[in-house]
């Protein structure tokens, strides 16, 4: 039993965001012979984590949350107090793309981190395992050792790597049966110890085979490395919608094509108006950067090109809106289905959304927004921009008087509309551009709309 509790091991976690919080209440709701406290500067953050309106929307999550809050995990403003009391110290800080100094705009911003790491030394009386649970450039683990360890207290710190790879809107079902779970450490025996203990931590609920130990080189890289191919897979298959849109091909049967090769699969194969999250275009903008580090500019342009198709596409929707509709959408009114990036989260970080509805600002256009759970995120977004837009929750409001419909989220709840009540309160000829191919474009076409999916030829009555 750990000194002074009850508990077999006390587990802190910094940093209660969208990985923090959902990966620590799994841990503490399969593992009840463990304390987990959660903290984070963020006042407000950690008080919502203690209500029933958590701060961020994940399907599934509250029940998880209230399996285990109160009995053994905590969420707390007080990092220091948890720092002291935990062996283990999971960390997942915010790492997001450097807006100055050197590799700005491309390198990861480690100022959180650090800060984190110091504060750690400052405050720690015993030896600690540190986790790297943020996204990191590889060998920041070495730095990271460095820092803690150039302590006078005679403590050691061993940092263990042990990248998240939930996916938001999945992240109850992903840390609860995950593809695998991957800790890496120094190859040293303290380091193999400490990969032991947090092994032994997943172990609880995760299937031996399925937790892959490495080095802590590897194990950062590969994180990198995922996101990087998940991303390349999105702008692959969106880098192939134009070349069908010119040729009458149809990318939906493309990519089912394509997809059900067994060597490709058919997973991330969707056709959209581009990726978005916090870390796709941050992890990729900042492997292109650790590479041009390293003299690798093959390597990094080719990585570069990811982002610069996805951006690409996105600015390719709003021009093929543009020129359906007259080659002018001033003072027209246009609904934005959708502004979180992606179904089942109200995050709304880089969500193609933003770009699309500054654009279409740009062009002077009323840009209506609604979105199930991301309206206040989209008022931070568009923060400069508030009288140019209007937001509601409701779809049938958002569509009223409006001359177009942008389906820019894949919500599910943008299949099950009444499409006909909706035509009828718009402006005509109405126009459908559906940037997720979610929608029955024959059907909607049918009730009077000019439709226009992506990679498969435009539906027009003219
Ligand atoms: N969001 C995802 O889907 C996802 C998936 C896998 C990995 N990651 C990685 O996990 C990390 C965290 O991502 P996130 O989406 O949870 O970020 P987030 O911004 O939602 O959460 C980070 C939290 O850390 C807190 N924080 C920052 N500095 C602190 C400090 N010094 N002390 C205490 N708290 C501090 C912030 O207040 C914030 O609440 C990133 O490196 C990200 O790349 C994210």
């Amino acid at each position: 039993m750990h000194e002074g509790t009850s508990f077999k091991r006390c587990i802190a976690c910094i940093g209660a965001g969208y990985v923090g919080g959902p990966t620590m209440a799994m841990i503490a709701a399969r593992c009840p012979q463990y304390k987990v406290t959660v903290v984070d500067i963020n006042a407000s953050r950690i008080e919502a984590w203690n209500s029933d309106a958590l701060p961020i929307y994940e399907p599934g999550l509250l029940d998880v949350v209230k399996v285990a809050r109160g009995r053994n995990l905590f969420f707390s403003t007080e990092v220091e107090a948890a720092i002291r009391e935990a062996g283990v110290i999971f960390v997942s800080v915010n790492t997001p793309t450097k807006t100055f100094g050197e590799g700005a705009g491309k390198a990861a911003d480690l100022q959180h981190w650090e800060r984190t790491a110091r504060m750690i030394v400052r405050e720690a009386a015993s030896d600690k395992i540190i986790v790297e649970k943020s996204t990191l450039p590889v060998r920041t683990a070495a730095a990271m050792s460095r820092i803690l360890n150039a302590n006078d207290k005679g403590i050691h710190f061993e940092v263990v790597s042990n990248p998240e790879f939930l996916a938001e809107g999945t992240a109850v079902a992903d840390i609860d049966r995950p593809d695998r779970v991957l800790v890496g450490a120094q190859e040293t025996p303290q380091g193999i110890a400490a990969r032991d203990t947090i092994v032994e931590i997943y172990a609880n609920w995760v299937p031996a085979e399925k937790i892959l130990t490495s080095n802590v080189w590897s194990a950062e890289l590969s994180k990198l490395a995922a996101n990087a191919f998940l991303a390349q897979r999105i702008s692959s298959i969106n880098s192939i919608t134009a070349l069908c849109e010119k040729t009458s091909a149809n990318i939906m049967e493309v990519s089912r094509a394509i997809g059900m090769d067994s060597r490709i699969g058919p997973r991330f194969l969707s056709p959209s108006v581009g990726f978005g999250g916090s870390c796709f275009k941050k992890d990729l903008l900042n492997l292109v950067y650790i590479c041009q580090s390293y003299g690798l500019s093959e390597a990094a342009s080719y990585w570069e090109s990811v982002v610069a198709m996805n951006d690409h596409q996105r600015r390719r929707f709003v021009s093929t809106m543009v020129g359906a509709m007259f080659n002018t959408v001033a003072g027209k009114r246009i609904a934005l289905f959708g502004f979180a990036f992606k179904a089942d989260t109200g995050d709304t970080r880089e969500s193609p959304a933003i770009g699309v509805a500054r654009q279409l600002i740009e062009e002077r256009a009323q840009v209506v927004i609604t979105d199930p759970q991301a309206l206040d995120n989209a008022k931070i977004d568009l923060a400069d921009h508030l009288q140019a837009i209007e937001l509601t929750d409701d779809p049938y409001a958002a569509a009223q008087g409006a001359h177009a419909i942008a389906l820019c989220t894949e919500w599910q709840l943008y299949r099950d509309l009444d499409y006909r009540r909706i035509f009828e309160r718009m402006e005509k000829p109405a126009f459908i551009f559906d940037g997720r191919n979610i929608l029955d474009h024959e059907a909607l076409y049918k009730i009077g709309f000019n439709v226009f999916p992506v990679g498969k030829g435009a539906l027009k009555h003219f």
